[in-house]
């Protein structure tokens, strides 16, 4: 990571907002010469076990305001040792004592602190000198799972533009997708709002059902399913995991992993996917390899709560070859250093990486300069509505615009259209 070196922290501070479910969450503020920076936790509802975990608000602004604030205060702005230093201040292996999200704000700030101070945008402070590519969206239209009461049994639909030509043409392409869905669902009846990160919230009566409008919506703006616009799921599924089977309670059956397999295997031959993310718990890491070796070489397998961000996890998911990509969640594992570090291992075992926003998000886009700057290549950030996703989306069309020409090429066809057959 780029350092400025020079900068020295002059004030720590942290005050409660609310998150996009209306509930408090916690903004840390760092101050250094003629510079600052500030950042806002974000909150999962579907977490994994292995996560830094999050304390009360009130804890959380108490840590920094105090135990933390003295001891950053004077300290140089160097990412690495500051993340360090805060791992070993909490002293826990699960940042319980002074609060992952307490921990993640005062991360991210540094970093905005030391990009303010070298007076360049974070993506570009955080890449250096070297070239970057926009990232490939993966946007939801559908929501379900713990987003939506469990209405639905799969958590995210989601549509990756696998055909577009620019980051900015994937939104163009998704926003006719997301409103060719919401017009389907208009005219059968069959909507009952939007679910937590802003998809539509369907009546449907089973999961096949959410992938058969979804293909239909596609069509119906104008796209070729799998050619131009393809599918995505998260299924989530350690919050279906219960008594060692898979509940999928839309459609009232209890499966074992290995039909959980044949299902997906089944969804795979009939509908443009080319993404699953945790399709099975997160301790079932046989069941996660076993998939892995069947479809690994036809899509992208995600480990979400089965990474949690964690470099040691994903080395052992690695070691057994389970899940070909990791989502890069900041908040998951609590500093920057860390989300950075499991980045560079998933690189180095040849997996792929998105970076993810939460459940409970903000006005806070750091997560699309750390897509930007570490060249991750993907960005999920939820649906298409609400503004603590648009801020994202947007915010990444103004980085885009700066990258003019210097961009890289924009990933998604080499990542996507590869040996994908025209199965569909
Ligand atoms: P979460 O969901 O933020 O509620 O964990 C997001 C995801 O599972 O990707
Ligand atoms: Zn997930």
């Amino acid at each position: 990571m780029v350092q400025t070196g020079m900068a020295k922290i002059l004030d720590v501070r942290a005050r409660s907002v609310w998150d996009s479910r209306g509930r408090a969450t916690v903004e840390a503020e760092v101050a250094v010469k003629g510079a600052r920076g500030r950042a806002i936790a974000p909150a999962g509802a579907s977490t994994g076990s292995g996560e830094a975990k999050s304390i009360d608000v009130r804890q959380a602004m108490h840590f920094i305001n105090t135990e933390i604030r003295s001891f950053l205060m004077g300290k140089k702005l160097d990412q690495e040792t500051i993340d360090n230093a805060l791992i070993a201040l909490d002293g826990t292996p699960d940042k319980s004592r002074l609060g992952g999200n307490a921990i993640v704000a005062v991360s991210l700030a540094c970093a905005h602190a030391a990009a303010a101070a070298a007076k360049k945008p974070l993506w570009r402070f955080l890449a250096g000198n070297k070239p970057v590519a926009m990232p490939v969206p993966q946007i939801q239209i559908f929501g379900g799972g713990a987003h939506a009461q469990g209405r639905m049994d799969v958590q995210d639909f989601m549509v990756i533009c696998v055909g577009a030509g620019s980051f900015s043409e994937s939104l163009e392409w998704t926003a006719a997708v997301y409103r060719a869905a919401g017009a389907r669902l208009a005219k059968r009846n069959a909507l009952y709002g939007v679910a937590d990160e802003g998809g539509y919230w369907p009546a449907f009566k089973t999961n096949e059902e959410a992938l058969a409008e979804l293909t239909g919506a596609i069509s119906d703006a104008g796209f070729e399913p799998g050619a131009d616009v393809a599918i995505a799921l998260d299924i989530a599924a350690t919050q279906l995991w219960r008594g060692g089977r898979y509940h999928l309670a839309l459609e009232k059956k209890t499966l074992t992993a290995a039909q959980l397999h044949s299902l997906l295997l089944g969804w795979i031959d009939r509908y443009p996917i080319v993404s699953i993310e945790d399709p099975f718990a997160e301790h079932d890491m046989e069941a996660m390899a076993s998939f892995t070796r069947t479809a690994g070489h036809r899509i992208q397998i995600v480990g979400d709560d089965f990474f949690v961000t964690n470099e040691k996890r994903l080395l052992d998911g690695k070691a057994i070859g389970a899940c070909n990509a990791v989502l890069l969640k900041p908040n998951q594992v609590g500093t920057l250093t860390e989300t950075l570090a499991c980045w560079r291992a998933a690189q180095a075992a040849g997996y792929r990486a998105i970076v993810s926003a939460r459940s409970g998000e903000t006005e806070d886009v750091s997560i699309v300069h750390l897509a930007v700057g570490w060249g991750v290549g993907q960005l999920k950030v939820g649906s298409f509505a609400r503004s603590e996703r648009m801020a994202k989306w947007n915010e990444g069309l103004r980085i885009e615009e700066l990258l003019g020409r210097t961009a890289l090429p924009y990933p998604a066809r080499r990542l996507f259209k590869t040996a994908q057959a025209p199965r569909w």
